[in-house]
């Protein structure tokens, strides 16, 4: 799937093909996150809701609409959320490094995956809230 898309209004959202797409990137990177011995103890032992929560903030934050996640979840307050979860550099990288594998294995125009690579990597850094 190689979207041609350039411009920063594009909506991204729409570019990928809307929900369907975020629902199987947050499949793939929580498929990575069931056998992640550094991220795995963090999570539920369901991660049903965190996968789907996970797509929906996603799919919300590329141009989706408040109709994939604040209007069921409320506003997203990712620091907040991530309050009681020590994120320390290993677990940012971990997370960083399974949701970059979940992007590339989507086929992106290269201008595209370039932005969910920099919105990922500004994402984890702010979470980052323990030394280790
Ligand atoms: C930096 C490393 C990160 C770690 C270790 C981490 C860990 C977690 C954990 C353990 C949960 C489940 C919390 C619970 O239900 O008790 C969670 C939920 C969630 N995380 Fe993260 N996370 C990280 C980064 C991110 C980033 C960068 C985003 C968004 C770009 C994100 C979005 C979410 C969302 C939307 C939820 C569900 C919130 C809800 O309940 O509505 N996380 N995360």
């Amino acid at each position: 799937m190689n979207i041609p898309v350039d411009g920063p209004d594009v909506n991204v959202f729409e570019a990928v093909g809307g929900r369907p797409f975020f629902d199987a990137l947050s499949a793939r990177f929580y498929a990575a996150v069931e056998t992640d011995p550094v991220l795995r103890p963090l999570y539920p032992d369901d991660l049903t809701d965190s996968i789907t929560n996970t797509a929906g903030f996603l799919a919300q934050y590329w141009g989706g609409g408040t109709a994939q996640y604040s209007d069921q979840r409320g506003h997203p307050r990712l620091r907040a959320r991530h309050g009681h979860v020590p994120i320390g550099l290993a677990q940012r990288d971990a997370w960083l490094g399974h949701m970059l594998d979940a992007v590339g294995a989507a086929d992106l125009a290269p201008e595209l995956e370039a932005r969910f690579v920099d919105y990922f990597t500004m994402a984890t850094t702010h979470l980052v809230n323990a030394s280790e």
